[in-house]
């Protein structure tokens, strides 16, 4: 009998390729199954992946009963990611889902609670906190390279035309983007979220049903000042994925471009209207896999320690309350507390 993880993947749609193309050949990794409301879409995916001995269904709750999986992987839409998880948990699995974590805070915390019920781990891919450049900014505002830390901004402009999901939500960037960044920042600065004020508007000319950009000042922890600007209906000058980055401490500053490398620039003079600063490129360590394929280790890596991974859901469960803040701001027209 194999001793590799046995995977159920909820959700043949677009992502489900990059989870596939990770978990095909993964040594740790069996996927025995497919779920799909079309069953179309598993039956089309089974067929691309060569996976022969995978069994497929539309009836994700029938096909873990039978196959009584190690892990769900959940590539679902947002708003299925609560029937899925909790269809997961009941069966007896751990769970790897998809970002957002749920379509709701009250959906969400339902979930928590029922994968500490459960005794499993319920971990959110928050693929982008694993990219090198990432750790490595991690890395050099824990070191103290900043000082403390008081300022970041990021700006985040893609005109994406999607079709699909995205097209019909009430928030499509808040929800199904800046979840991303929002959880980037709480990784970089380990400050949590305190209160926000935010506009959201769907800008003239959209091709979006839903409120697709925002302006969001967030106050965190330490009295970190964080500022959002994001779209995905801005056409020209296009950002890269990860937005453009300022960090601003009491000893400097550092820029990410959102792709190379992460430069600072540290106060050194201490006289003039400008003092002197000296540039330093922060040093790239990161050698592990970025991506989803980062996020399946992380989670065989703390399935190995029996300990929780670094976005298991309690967690996230913060970054997803700076979506809900922003959203429950701009809805009041006002600055509010956050509350998990
Ligand atoms: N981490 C990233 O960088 C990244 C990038 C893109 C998408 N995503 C996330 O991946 C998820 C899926 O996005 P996508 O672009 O693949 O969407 P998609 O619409 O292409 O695919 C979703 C699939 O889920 C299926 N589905 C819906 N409800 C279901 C249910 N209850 N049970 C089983 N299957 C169901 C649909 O039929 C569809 O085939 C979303 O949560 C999205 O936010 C993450």
């Amino acid at each position: 009998m194999s001793n590799k993880l046995r995977v159920v993947l909820a959700g043949c749609g677009g992502m489900a390729k990059a989870w596939l193309n990770v978990m095909k050949d993964h040594p740790r990794v069996e996927v025995a199954g497919l779920a799909d409301l079309r069953l179309e879409a598993a039956e089309q995916k089974k067929a691309d992946y060569g996976l022969s001995a995978a069994r497929v269904g539309t009836d994700l709750a029938a096909l873990l009963a039978d196959l009584k999986p190690d892990l769900v992987v959940d590539v679902t839409i947002p708003a299925a990611h609560k029937a899925v998880t909790l269809a997961a948990l009941a069966a007896g699995c751990h769970v790897l889902g998809e970002k957002p974590l749920a379509d709701s805070l009250a959906n969400a915390r339902e979930m928590i609670a029922a994968a500490e019920k459960a005794g499993k781990i319920y971990m959110v891919s928050q693929n982008y906190r694993w990219q090198p450049q990432v750790r490595a900014l991690r890395q050099a505002v824990a070191g103290g390279l900043l000082g403390d830390v008081t300022t970041v901004n990021v700006d985040f402009y893609i005109g994406a035309h999607f079709g699909g999901f995205r097209d019909e939500m009430a928030h499509p960037l808040l929800l199904d983007m800046s979840i991303h960044h929002f959880d980037l920042v709480r990784c970089v600065t380990q400050a949590d979220p305190e209160a926000v004020y935010c506009r959201e508007f769907n800008p003239k000319g959209s091709w979006y049903k839903g409120d697709v950009a925002a302006t969001a000042v967030f106050e965190m922890s330490g009295g970190v000042v964080f500022t959002y600007r994001g779209s995905w209906c801005a056409e020209g000058h296009n950002t890269g994925w990860n937005g453009l980055w300022r960090v601003v401490g009491t000893k400097g500053s550092i820029a990410w471009d959102g792709a190379s490398a992460p430069v600072a620039e540290l106060v050194k003079g201490t006289e003039g209207f400008k003092r002197e600063c000296e540039r330093l490129e922060l040093p790239i360590e990161e050698t592990r896999p970025a991506g989803q394929e980062g996020s399946l280790l992380r989670l065989l890596e703390a399935l190995d320690a029996n300990a929780r991974p670094e976005t298991w859901c309690g967690d996230n469960l913060k970054s997803l309350a700076m979506v809900f803040g922003a959203v429950e701001s701009a809805e009041a027209g006002a600055r509010l507390p956050i509350r998990e």
